[in-house]
């Protein structure tokens, strides 16, 4: 079993700075084999905030998969946006705006979906995609194939479709034939599970399609500051949500959803 931690959107720049202590707490007790941060480190891509989202990297548990959100990206610098858009990112968090994870239960593969054109909406390549196909295709049956990107696969019912990432389509059918689990995301503040197959009909294929909430931005859209704690066995997921509660200063369990793996993907329980 391997127990995942999922955060997003943490936004530094515009944190609510009580939380980050009892995150940290938080994080650390769960004693996580992997802590995932899904995009969206920064508000403005400023150099301060890119160094208080590295000693918060720091303070929490090893190992990490950690890719960019468009937030990451400069904005208004235009110059820095067209030329440089990850310059800061790699000085401060990570040369690899892909990085990956894999031991003998789980294989995660991280890719930035974030860019400088379209700055707010995300979009995935085939170049990007042959990366996860020749990291994912042919492993082992009984190891879960997890992918982590800033831009979500899927929206819950009302959000606006242009927050899907560009290419998703093209991108589904290759994450089926590699037989990916899991798919990790956050940008939209709001948490929620969903299956693959719900948007994407490939036959005999299911991933799970996880979206963290913004774990310490004040922009929460209405639902409090959340992360998401993943069990992961060969048979069965359980997804544990934290939530921020402010009357007990901590983040507390606020739900759990669990699924096991059937011939055509995963199954709510
Ligand atoms: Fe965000
Ligand atoms: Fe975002």
């Amino acid at each position: 079993m391997r127990i995942i931690a999922h955060l997003s959107d943490l936004h530094f720049g515009r944190v609510d700075e009580a939380l980050l202590e009892p995150l940290r707490l938080r994080v650390r007790e769960l004693a996580p084999h992997l802590v995932v941060v899904s995009g969206d480190l920064t508000q403005r891509a400023r150099p301060s905030q890119f160094l208080a989202a590295r000693r918060y990297l720091d303070s929490l548990p090893q190992p990490q998969v950690v890719v960019p959100g468009n937030h990451d990206v400069p904005l208004y610098n235009v110059f820095q946006r067209f030329f440089q858009p990850f310059h800061k990112y790699r000085r401060f968090i990570n040369e690899d705006l892909e990085p990956g994870f894999c031991d003998e239960e789980i294989a995660v593969v991280g890719i930035n979906t974030s860019r400088s054109f379209t700055w707010k909406e995300g979009s995935i390549n085939a170049g990007q995609v042959a990366k996860v196909r020749a990291k994912l295709f042919g492993g082992p049956a009984n190891v879960a194939k997890i992918i982590v990107t800033h831009h979500p696969f899927d929206v819950p019912e009302g959000r606006d479709e242009n927050q899907l990432v560009a290419r998703a389509e093209m991108a589904m059918k290759v994450f089926a034939e590699c037989g990916a689990d899991i798919l990790l995301s956050g940008h939209l503040h709001t948490t929620h599970t969903t299956h693959s197959a719900e948007r994407y009909r490939i036959p005999g294929h299911s991933a799970l399609i996880v979206q963290a909430g913004s774990a310490t931005s004040t922009r929460t859209r209405g639902e409090s500051n959340s992360f998401n704690v993943l069990h992961v066995t060969p048979g069965d997921i359980r997804i544990d949500r934290y939530t921020w509660e402010p009357g007990k200063n901590e983040f507390s369990h606020a739900g759990s959803e669990e699924f096991s793996r059937a011939s055509e993907g995963w199954h709510r329980k």
